[in-house]
């Protein structure tokens, strides 16, 4: 398959549906990181390793040097939001970074201007937008978003586009008929249907143009029928949904280790406080909702209750997220996790992650840009299910259970890489070392 993968050379435009504080946390890092002020810290892509071949081999070369990716002095950045601030104000509200790397990199940030949203107040309730498009009919609105990305890609000489969405997260909703097929949902648009989201409308306009989509939050976006076919149809990738991020991120970690010692788990009480304005928008019950499948759905899909009732079978799982302003991104999460082991005796496990939303989420956001970008180039087009390491809900094709345990997930990534460029696959069997060790007697 190496062959195949396009060469990485050329400018590669990020652009991002909604510049709050992941996005300017992911933007200005990268600026910080291109003029070495700061390290990539928690991207696999800038420093993650990978193994190649044997053990023996010893061949362990950094993912950036073994597939060809970006470079970070090759992106540039731009988005929509529905508040007018540059990358520089928002990311100085966000409050998530020291104003003394924001002011290290004030021009370069100030010069990233948001375009003007598509908006629907009926999909996050508890924000007040003035710097929206106005159009007829959503079709308008696709249309008008395909021009942004042309206009974009031509006055900053982009050679290919990606969009992550970051935008905030939607009311619940349900897949429908509108989202059915390509058909029905571009009839959809074209009569103002109310159940076609404005991420929605955003993943059209990039799918149309062949500009591959990546959803950071959990909100249906690209997980419907119509905009999957769209993306076969003209050959595109598409990945999501909710970057796994602080507490869902602990719980793929934990989970599978418990699990694979068979402990029992009965109860598994999650708690977060956050200030920031993605906790002021699921302060909202219908904004949290959506939010809420997406956190509940991971443990269930890995402890797979129905194969292990006696382990599994009547676990109480909660999750709660309130809006506390003074935390401000710092969220904090408690878990108080009940398991039960030998002859059932019980026992608990407390966790406390004071942990920083944007600061995990900024690498995600990086590493998705890059590798939906590789995927593209190397001909893999509809979804990246490849990319679940990264996603709390991973979109999966129709009727697949989505892999949640961190590891098996990693060991699915690597191995997509090794995939691509023509390396054997890894499957950890390790007998052959044995083997030769016996034949070599
Ligand atoms: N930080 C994390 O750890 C994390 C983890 C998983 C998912 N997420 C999701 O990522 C998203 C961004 O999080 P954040 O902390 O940056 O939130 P944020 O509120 O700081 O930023 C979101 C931005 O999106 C804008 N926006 C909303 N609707 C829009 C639209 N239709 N078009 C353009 N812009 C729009 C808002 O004005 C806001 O500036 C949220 O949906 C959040 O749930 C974040």
């Amino acid at each position: 398959m190496e062959h195949q993968v396009k060469s990485a050379s050329g400018r590669l435009g990020i652009l991002l549906p909604g510049m709050g504080a992941v996005a300017t946390t992911f933007i200005a890092g990268v600026e910080a990181i291109k003029r070495g002020i700061s390290q990539p810290i928690g991207s696999l892509t800038q420093m993650g390793n990978i193994r190649i071949g044997k053990r023996t081999e010893n061949l362990n070369p950094l993912i950036k040097d073994f597939v060809p990716l970006a470079n970070l002095n090759d992106i540039v950045f731009g988005g929509w939001d529905l508040y007018d601030d540059n990358v520089f104000k928002s990311a100085v509200n966000a409050e998530v970074l020291e104003p003394g790397l924001l002011y290290a990199i004030r021009s370069e940030l100030e010069a990233i201007k948001p375009m003007k949203a598509v908006f629907d107040k009926a999909y996050v309730k508890n924000l007040k937008g003035t710097h929206v498009k106005e159009a007829a009919s959503k079709y308008d609105l696709a249309l008008a978003l395909m021009d942004d990305m042309r206009t974009f890609q031509e006055e900053r000489g982009c050679d290919r586009l990606v969009v992550v969405w970051c935008g905030s997260t939607e009311v619940y909703t349900e897949t429908s008929e509108v989202h059915a097929t390509l058909a029905n949902f571009e009839h959809g648009l074209l009569n103002n249907d109310p159940r076609i989201a404005p991420s929605m409308i955003y993943a059209y306009a990039a799918l149309r143009l062949g500009v591959p989509f990546a959803n950071g939050a959990p909100n249906l976006t690209v997980d419907i029928p119509a905009l999957v076919e769209l993306a076969k149809k003209n050959g595109v990738a598409i990945s999501g949904k909710d970057f796994k991020t602080g507490q869902t991120l602990m719980k793929t970690i934990l989970a599978p280790g418990l699990q694979a010692r068979a402990l029992g788990i009965r109860g598994w009480f999650s708690s977060n406080i956050l200030g920031n304005r993605d906790g002021l928008v699921l302060d909202d019950p219908d904004n949290f909702k959506t939010k809420e499948v997406s956190k509940l759905g991971v443990l269930e899909d890995i402890l797979r209750p129905e194969n292990n009732p006696e382990l599994y079978g009547n676990i109480y799982h909660k999750v709660r997220i309130n809006y506390y302003p003074p935390h401000g991104d710092n969220k904090e999460s408690w878990d108080n996790i009940d398991i039960y082991g030998w002859l059932g005796y019980q026992m608990q496990i407390k966790i406390n992650f004071l942990c920083r939303d944007s600061i995990l989420a900024a690498p995600i956001v990086l590493d998705l840009a890059l590798f939906t970008d590789l995927a593209q180039r190397a001909g893999m087009t509809g979804i990246q299910e490849w990319l679940s390491f990264y996603y709390k809900s991973p979109q999966t094709a129709e009727g697949l259970r989505p892999e949640h345990d961190i590891f098996k997930q990693l060991i699915k990534l690597q191995n997509t890489l090794r995939h691509m460029m023509g390396e054997d696959l890894i499957t950890h069997l390790g007998l052959d070392y044995y083997q030769e060790l016996v034949e070599g007697l």
